[in-house]
């Protein structure tokens, strides 16, 4: 009897470290925000803000680049692309190959960091 109590005791712990694991890898939800965060974090440490207007990103006030506020709301990127999350990293990673007279710097983003920074504009 208690052999038998000890293996439902066994079992019952093997469930509970389950319902543990399930709680933690249940990150997918949460990742496209997560992406977000870290794409706003870029924004404000690559200096964006000294030449775009940025919902939601501390003293990103800038005026010389267009307001990146309503930004889903914005039909074109530079008056050429239609916007969307793969052409706003297009023009991330290079601003000249898209238009080449354009005052937009390359600031040599990873691909990873201009999804993350589109991430972020996309929820604006
Ligand atoms: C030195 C100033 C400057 C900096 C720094 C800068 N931009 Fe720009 N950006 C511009 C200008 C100017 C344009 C207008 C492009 C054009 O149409 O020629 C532009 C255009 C854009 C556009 C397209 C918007 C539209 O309405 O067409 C996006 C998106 C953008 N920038 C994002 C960023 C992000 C994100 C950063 C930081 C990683 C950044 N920019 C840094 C000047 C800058």
């Amino acid at each position: 009897m208690s052999r038998l109590r000890g293996r439902a005791a066994a079992a019952a712990g093997c469930l509970v470290v389950a319902a543990l694991a399930a709680a933690c890898g249940g990150g997918s939800a949460s990742a496209p925000k997560a992406a977000a965060e870290r794409g706003h974090d870029l924004i404000l440490h690559e200096g964006c803000g000294t030449c775009h207007t940025i919902g939601g990103v501390e003293r990103a006030d800038g005026d010389l680049g267009p307001r990146l506020t309503d930004f889903r709301r914005k039909r074109k990127i530079a008056g050429r692309l239609p916007n969307n999350p793969n052409t706003v990293v297009r023009w991330l990673l290079n601003p000249q190959a898209v238009k080449p007279a354009t005052l937009m710097p390359n600031l040599h983003l990873t691909p990873q960091q201009a999804r993350e920074i589109a991430a972020y504009l996309n929820t604006q």
